[in-house]
């Protein structure tokens, strides 16, 4: 077997567990980021850098496409895009937040929990790569707080 049709029959048993579509993915993408802009926290870190949300959207739906499905849809450096980004513990866990909820809401169970899982390890890598710009090195289950790194809020 190659590795294109191993792929894809890892994605059919996902499909097949978690009933996860294209579709499903972008009701869930639009959902959550309706609710990202109207947040008080991190609406603003947003507004402040996407000026136009239709591509922003497109991007964000292959990724979740390539993190979920493992269609490979999505190219690009997440890392790089969040390290300058002035956020720490609080707004990952804000933004998590937003996502469980949409998640819970618009998908069935064992989707949502497929999404989450991943969503709460990729937000914990992205949290180390913004520590680690700001010179901070996290331990294992360690959380990046600006306060206390004695850099500014
Ligand atoms: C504190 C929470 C977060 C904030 C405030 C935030 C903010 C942003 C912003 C402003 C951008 C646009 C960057 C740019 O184009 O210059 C972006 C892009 C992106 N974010 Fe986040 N983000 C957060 C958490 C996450 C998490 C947890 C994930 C994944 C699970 C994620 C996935 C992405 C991806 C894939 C992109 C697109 C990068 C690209 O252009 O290829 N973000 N985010």
């Amino acid at each position: 077997m190659t590795g294109a049709e191993r792929r894809e029959q890892i994605t059919a048993g996902i499909v097949e567990r978690t009933g996860i579509s294209e579709a499903m993915i972008e009701q869930l993408v639009h959902g959550f980021y309706a609710k990202v802009r109207k947040d008080p926290m991190i609406g603003p870190v947003f507004e402040a850098r996407i000026t136009s949300w239709e591509p922003h959207l497109a991007q964000m739906c292959a990724f979740w496409s390539s993190v979920a499905l493992m269609t490979g849809r999505y190219h690009g450096t997440p890392m790089v895009k969040h390290m300058p980004l002035p956020i720490d513990a609080a707004h990952f866990d804000r933004w998590l937040e937003l996502f469980e909820a949409t998640a819970a809401e618009l998908c069935p169970p064992a989707a949502a929990e497929h999404f989450i899982e991943r969503a709460q390890r990729i937000a914990a890598s992205l949290e180390m790569g913004v520590a680690s710009g700001q010179g901070v090195m996290l331990g294992v289950g360690e959380r990046y707080r600006r306060s206390e790194a004695g850099a500014v809020q």
